[in-house]
C-alpha cells in the first residue's frame, strides 16, 4: 500500500487526521516515511543544511562543545549527543576540531538520536574512522544519564509534528487533513487535540489566523532541560523560527528538490517542516529548571565563535576557486539576508557552566 492509500484508509476509518498526525506519519512511517526511505540532503536531494554548506559550521560547534567541557571543569566522561544528525557531517567536523583540546576525546562518548536507517548508514560512514565510535538511539530517553551531557540539535526541532488551530467566529477549530477520493484536502477536525485551556482566549486574534503548537518539541526540550539539571551540561539548539509569544501564522511547509510544494500533494516525497517557536521552548526549558541563553541569531553565534578567523585560516591554504567557496559559505551561514538571521540559536544549561561560549548571558 502506498503512503497516500494508507493515509486515506486511516482517514476513512477515523476521520480527518490532525496536522501533527499527518506530519509524523508522513515523515517517520516505518515503511514509507520520508526520512526512513531516503537521504534527503544536498544538491541532489530536497534541501541543504548548514553543516553541508561548510565544514566551518561543525568545526565551530565542536569548539563550542570543547569550551563547554572546559567550563564544566573537564569531567572524566561526557556524553556528546546529537539529535537528528543527518549525514553525520556536523559530528565528524566537530570531533575533528575537538582533537585540538588535550584529554577531551578520551572523555567523550558520542550518542546519536536518529530514526532513519538510511541516515544511520550515512552517519556510520561519516564517522567510520572516528576516535569516538557512535551509539545510536531511537530517542533521547535511551541516552545514559550518569555523566554530563553536551547536546547539539541543528534543524531537528523543525521536523517535529505541529498542531494547527484556526480562529473562527465560533472559537478555535483544529485544522485537519481529510481525503477527497484519492486526494488529500484541508478540513476542520471535530475533536480538538488540545484542551481548551491550552488555547488563548483568542478574541484579540483576527478571524482566519492560525496558531501552531508542537507538543513533542515541548516534551523534548523539557527532557533535555531536566537532564541538564540532573546530569550537568549544556545544549545548543539551532533552527529556523521565531521568538514571539503567541505568534500567529501558518509556517507549515514542504520542500521537494529545493522548491516549495503543497504539503498535501506528495506525502512521503517532500520534507515537511514548521518554524520553531523558541519562545515556547525557552518557557518549557525554564519550567524544567534549566537556564536559557538567547535565542540569538545564528550569524551572531558563528561570529562570536570565530567563523571569520576560521575562514581566514582556511583561505591561507586555498586555491582562488576554494577561496571563493569559503567566502560564499561564510556569507550564506552568517549574512542577515541568508541564514544568519532567520536561523536562531538557543543554549540551555544546568547549574554549570555559568556562561555559554558565543551566547548572551542567561535570560530571567
Ligand atoms: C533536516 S534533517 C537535519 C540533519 C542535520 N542535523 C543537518 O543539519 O544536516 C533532520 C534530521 O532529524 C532526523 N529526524 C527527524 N525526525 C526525527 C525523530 N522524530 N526522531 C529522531 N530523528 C528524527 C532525520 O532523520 C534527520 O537526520
Amino acid at each position: 500500500v502506498s503512503l497516500l492509500a494508507h493515509l486515506c484508509q486511516r482517514i476513512g476509518d477515523q476521520g480527518p487526521l490532525s496536522v501533527a498526525d499527518y506530519m509524523a506519519t508522513t515523515l517517520t512511517h516505518p515503511e514509507h516515511g520520508y526520512y526512513v526511505t531516503r537521504d534527503p540532503l544536498g544538491a541532489a536531494g530536497d534541501f541543504t543544511t548548514a553543516p553541508e554548506i561548510s565544514q566551518m559550521f561543525g568545526e565551530l560547534l565542536g569548539l563550542w562543545a570543547a569550551q563547554t567541557w572546559l567550563d564544566l571543569g573537564q569531567p572524566a566522561r561526557i556524553y556528546l549527543a546529537e539529535l537528528g544528525p543527518g549525514r553525520g557531517t556536523l559530528m565528524a567536523d566537530a570531533l575533528r576540531a575537538m582533537r585540538s583540546v588535550p584529554g577531551l576525546l578520551a572523555a567523550t562518548q558520542v550518542h546519536l538520536v536518529e530514526i532513519s536507517p538510511t541516515l544511520r548508514r550515512c552517519q556510520a560512514q561519516a564517522l567510520s574512522d572516528s576516535p569516538c565510535p557512535p551509539h545510536w538511539h531511537e530517542s533521547l530517553a535511551h541516552i545514559p544519564n550518569d555523566a554530563p551531557l553536551i547536546l547539539l540539535a541543528n534543524e531537528f526541532f523543525d521536523a517535529l509534528p505541529i498542531h494547527q488551530f484556526v480562529r473562527t467566529a465560533d472559537g478555535w477549530r483544529e485544522r485537519g487533513v481529510g481525503c477527497d477520493g484519492q486526494r488529500l484536502v484541508w478540513c476542520e477536525r471535530a475533536a480538538s487535540s488540545l484542551h481548551p485551556s491550552q488555547l488563548p482566549d483568542g478574541t484579540a486574534i483576527a478571524l482566519g489566523k492560525i496558531l501552531e503548537f508542537c507538543p513533542s518539541a515541548s516534551a523534548c526540550v523539557a527532557d533535555i532541560a531536566a537532564r541538564l539539571v540532573q546530569q550537568g551540561g549544556a545544549a545548543l539548539i539551532i533552527d529556523y523560527g521565531h521568538n514571539v509569544a503567541d505568534a500567529v501564522g501558518d509556517t507549515f511547509q514542504a520542500l521537494r528538490a529545493h522548491r516549495f510544494v503543497d504539503p498535501l500533494s506528495t506525502p512521503g516525497q517532500a520534507d515537511l517542516t514548521a518554524h520553531v517557536n523558541f519562545h515556547t521552548l525557552a518557557r518549557d526549558a525554564k519550567a524544567s529548571g534549566a537556564r536559557v541563553f538567547g535565542p540569538t541569531a545564528q550569524g551572531a553565534l558563528l561570529q562570536a565563535l570565530g567563523i571569520e578567523q576560521r575562514a581566514a585560516s582556511l583561505r591561507r591554504k586555498a586555491t582562488p576557486a576554494q577561496s571563493e567557496q569559503i567566502d560564499s559559505a561564510l556569507r550564506r551561514l552568517t549574512h542577515a539576508d541568508q541564514m544568519g538571521r532567520l536561523f536562531l540559536a538557543m543554549a540551555l544549561a544546568g547549574r554549570q557552566p555559568a556562561a555559554i561560549a558565543g551566547m548572551p548571558p542567561p535570560s530571567e
